[in-house]
């Protein structure tokens, strides 16, 4: 876990940290080293890797590492993420779209590709405790 000055995403700090991470990435299956980094509202950072498993559904994405960590750090709701895959940027799956969204704000902001949107411009209309 790292910290950042205020709570402007510092994308550059970010993009380190996913690559890091994803050097930790469990890929023996796909080959696709993945790294999430995410700016939490407190200030810190923290970054996941994709772990993979022989029964491949079993696959546990990188963002959802970055969830984990986020729990275990302290909680509270992200700001700002970012994806690599093999050194380049990767858009979040549908699946981690909708964890993002159970840890994160309707303006979080994602940086899967180059361009920067809000979650809820990838993932519209969003399912979640409210609609329950
Ligand atoms: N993967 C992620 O870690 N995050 C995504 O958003 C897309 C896919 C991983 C899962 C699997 O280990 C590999 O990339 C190939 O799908």
């Amino acid at each position: 876990m790292t910290t950042s000055t205020g709570n402007e995403p510092n994308w550059n700090a970010l993009r380190t940290l996913a690559l890091a991470a994803a050097d930790h990435a469990y890929a023996p299956y796909s080959d696709f080293h993945v790294g999430a980094a995410a700016l939490v509202d407190d200030g810190r950072m923290i970054s996941g890797c994709n772990v993979e498993n022989a029964s491949f559904g079993l696959t546990q994405c990188a963002e959802n590492t970055l969830i984990g960590a986020l729990a275990m750090s302290g909680g509270g709701k992200l700001v700002a993420v970012l994806t690599v895959g093999n050194g380049a940027p990767v858009m979040p799956c549908g699946r981690c779209r909708q964890l993002l969204w159970e840890h994160g704000l309707p303006e979080t902001l994602i940086d899967g590709d180059g361009t920067v949107r809000r979650l809820d411009e990838i993932l519209p209309g969003a399912f979640d405790a409210t609609k329950m």
